[in-house]
């Protein structure tokens, strides 16, 4: 139990690290809560103009994930599992910023990168035909991650769809905000400015 623990507070940690809002702040380019939809994803770093940054934030967003979930898998596949949870919940709730964190998307990704890699291609897939079709990051995103736990449990992996199911449900909440934008036909699209 106490290592199941010490995974679960190394992935909050790790997850918590702001990579949006530490990386635009190292460029100079101010505070990223301020611009487009005031998130902290790579979406929105995206808005500030530099490609190189938001792709740097998904990166980092996602590696954090996936390094919470790899190394505490060396103790179980439970205590990946409740690591890479940690790490999710960290990037959503970071302490560091009145526990007002992103939307999630990235280091979903890199969670499943650590736990289920094969499924990062089906995400990957998902998330760029929707993205093709309608230009829209987050209409992307909450295609991919209500798919994912289904994959999940029609290929066996029981215990990792739960927990993506988990994940997917929180970041849909998350979502909240651009669901109502997509609804009213409000919602950027990739490339605007927002
Ligand atoms: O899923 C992408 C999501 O993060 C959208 O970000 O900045 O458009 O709310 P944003």
């Amino acid at each position: 139990l106490l290592p199941t623990f010490a995974c679960v507070v190394f992935g909050y940690l790790l997850g918590s690290i702001p990579f949006g809002l530490v990386l635009t702040r190292m460029a100079g380019l101010g505070d990223v809560r301020q611009i487009g939809s005031g998130n902290i994803g790579a979406t929105n770093v995206l808005r500030t103009g530099n490609k190189k940054l938001a792709a740097a934030t998904l990166l980092l967003d996602a590696l954090k994930g996936t390094a919470a979930a790899a190394i505490a898998s060396l103790w179980g596949v439970e205590a990946g599992i409740a690591a890479g949870l940690a790490a999710f919940l960290g990037h959503l709730y970071p302490v560091w910023l009145s526990f007002k964190g992103g939307k999630g998307v990235a280091t979903y990704i890199g969670v499943l990168l650590g736990l289920a890699p094969v499924m990062v291609l089906a995400f990957a897939a998902i998330w760029l035909a929707t993205a093709r079709i309608t230009r829209y990051s987050s209409l992307s995103a909450l295609v991919a991650t209500a798919i994912i736990p289904v994959a999940l449990y029609a290929t066996g992996y029981g215990k990792m769809a739960l927990l993506f199911a988990v994940m997917t449900l929180v970041t849909w909440i998350k979502h909240h905000a651009n669901i109502q934008r997509l609804l009213s036909g409000t919602e950027s699209r990739i490339g605007e400015k927002g």
